[in-house]
C-alpha cells in the first residue's frame, strides 16, 4: 500500500531536524524566499478519503487567501508520524496540526472521547451533531489544553463497519476472533461483547496484520477499508453501521498563541469551511468505497437486518453502562442531555 518509503532512518533524521526546527518559533519558518509561515498538517490515512480532502482543502484556501504568505505542507498516510507518535510530535511541534480519529484520545489521558466510540449510540449525524457542535464538544476540546494542545474542530468520516473471514451478523459470528482496534479502551471493550479479542494495532499495521494472520477482522467505515486495499484480504464485509468514527484538528497552544490575530483567524476561517466541505464529501466518499469495493467482487457484502442489528446492539449495551462508571457521572450527565436535546 501507498505507505511511504520513509525509512525508519529518514523519520529519526526527521524528528531530529524537526525538534532543532521548532526551536524557532512553532511553525515560523525563515529565508527571504520562504513563506513567512509554514504549518505542516500529518495525518494517517490515504488521501482519497474525508481527512486526506479536508487537509487539502485547507491547504488551498489558507494559501490562496495569505497569498502565499502562509504554506500549508501536507503529509499524508503517516508519512511522518502514525497513531503512535503524531500527538507527542504536535506537542513538541515537531508538527504543526493532527487530525486523529476520536478514539485515540483515551490514550493521551482523555479517556471521556471514547464516548464517541460507543456502539450504537448514534442513529446519524445529526446525533453526532449534538455533540460536536453543543457544550460537550467543546467541554471535551477544554480537556486538551491540559495537554498544551488547541482543539480547532471536528469533522466526519462515517459509520464503521465490521470486516473479516466469516459474515459478522449476530454475537456468535465473532466468537474467538482476534479483531485489530484502535487505541480505545470502548471499542476493546466492545469487541470482548461480542465474544472477539481486540488486539490494538496503528492503523499503518492493520492491512500487513490482516494479510499476515497476525488478526481476522476490524472495523472501519468503508473509505479507510477500500483505500488501505483491505478488501484484498478480507472475503467478507458486514454493514453493520455500529459505531461512529470522526476526527478531531488539533495544533499545539505555542502555535496557535504566537500567531497574529489575522492569522489566526485567516487559518481558523479557512479549516472551518474545509471541515464543512469533509463532513459534504465524507458520505460520499464512503458511498463511492462501497461502490467500488462491489465493482471489485473481492469481498462478500453482507446488509443486516434490524432484528441483527438489535441482536448486536443487546450484546454490546455492558459498554456503556462501563463506560459512564469508567469516567464518571458528570460526563455520563452531560452526554445524556446532549443526546436528549430536541
Ligand atoms: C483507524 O485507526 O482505524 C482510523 O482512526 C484511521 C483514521 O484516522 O481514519
Amino acid at each position: 500500500m501507498p505507505r511511504s518509503a520513509y525509512t525508519h532512518l529518514q523519520r529519526r533524521r526527521h524528528w531530529l531536524g524537526a525538534l532543532a526546527a521548532s526551536a524557532l518559533a512553532p511553525g515560523l519558518t525563515r529565508g527571504a524566499d520562504q513563506p513567512e509561515i509554514t504549518l505542516r498538517f500529518s495525518h494517517v490515512v490515504a488521501q482519497e478519503t474525508p481527512k486526506g480532502l479536508a487537509a487539502s482543502r485547507f491547504k488551498a484556501l489558507v494559501e490562496q487567501r495569505s497569498g502565499g504568505r502562509i504554506a500549508v505542507q501536507v503529509f499524508p498516510d503517516g508519512q511522518l508520524y502514525g497513531d503512535r507518535d503524531e500527538m507527542q510530535a504536535l506537542q513538541l511541534g515537531a508538527i504543526d496540526l493532527v487530525a486523529p480519529s476520536l478514539s485515540k484520545f483515551g490514550r493521551i489521558g482523555l479517556p471521556e472521547f471514547e464516548l464517541f466510540d460507543l456502539p450504537f449510540l448514534f442513529d446519524d449525524l445529526s446525533d453526532v451533531r449534538r455533540i460536536t457542535l453543543g457544550p460537550l464538544g467543546q467541554r471535551l476540546f477544554r480537556g486538551l489544553q491540559r495537554q498544551g494542545l488547541v482543539g480547532l474542530g471536528y469533522f466526519d468520516n462515517g459509520f464503521k463497519q465490521m470486516s473479516a473471514k466469516r459474515p459478522l451478523l449476530a454475537p456468535a459470528d465473532f466468537a474467538g476472533l482476534r479483531m485489530r482496534v484502535q487505541a480505545s479502551w470502548v471499542i476493546a471493550e466492545q469487541m470482548r461483547a461480542l465474544g472477539a479479542r481486540p488486539v490494538t494495532l496503528a492503523f499503518s499495521e492493520t492491512r500487513q496484520a490482516l494479510a499476515a494472520g497476525v488478526v481476522d477482522g476490524t472495523e472501519n467505515p468503508v473509505s479507510n477499508f477500500w483505500t488501505q486495499a483491505m478488501h484484498q484480504v478480507q472475503s467478507d464485509l458486514s454493514l453493520t453501521n455500529h459505531g461512529y468514527l470522526g476526527y478531531a484538528v488539533v495544533t499545539n497552544q505555542r502555535l496557535w498563541q504566537h500567531l497574529r490575530d489575522a492569522d489566526r483567524q485567516l487559518i481558523n476561517q479557512a479549516l472551518q469551511e474545509a471541515l464543512s466541505y469533509a463532513n459534504q464529501i465524507a458520505d460520499r466518499q464512503n458511498d463511492l468505497a462501497l461502490v467500488a469495493l462491489r465493482q471489485a467482487n473481492t469481498t462478500r457484502i453482507h446488509s443486516l437486518s434490524e432484528p441483527q442489528r438489535a441482536h448486536l446492539r443487546q450484546a454490546v449495551q455492558p459498554v456503556h453502562r462501563a463506560l459512564a462508571a469508567r469516567i464518571g457521572a458528570n460526563w455520563t450527565q452531560a452526554l445524556h442531555e446532549a443526546m436528549s436535546q430536541g
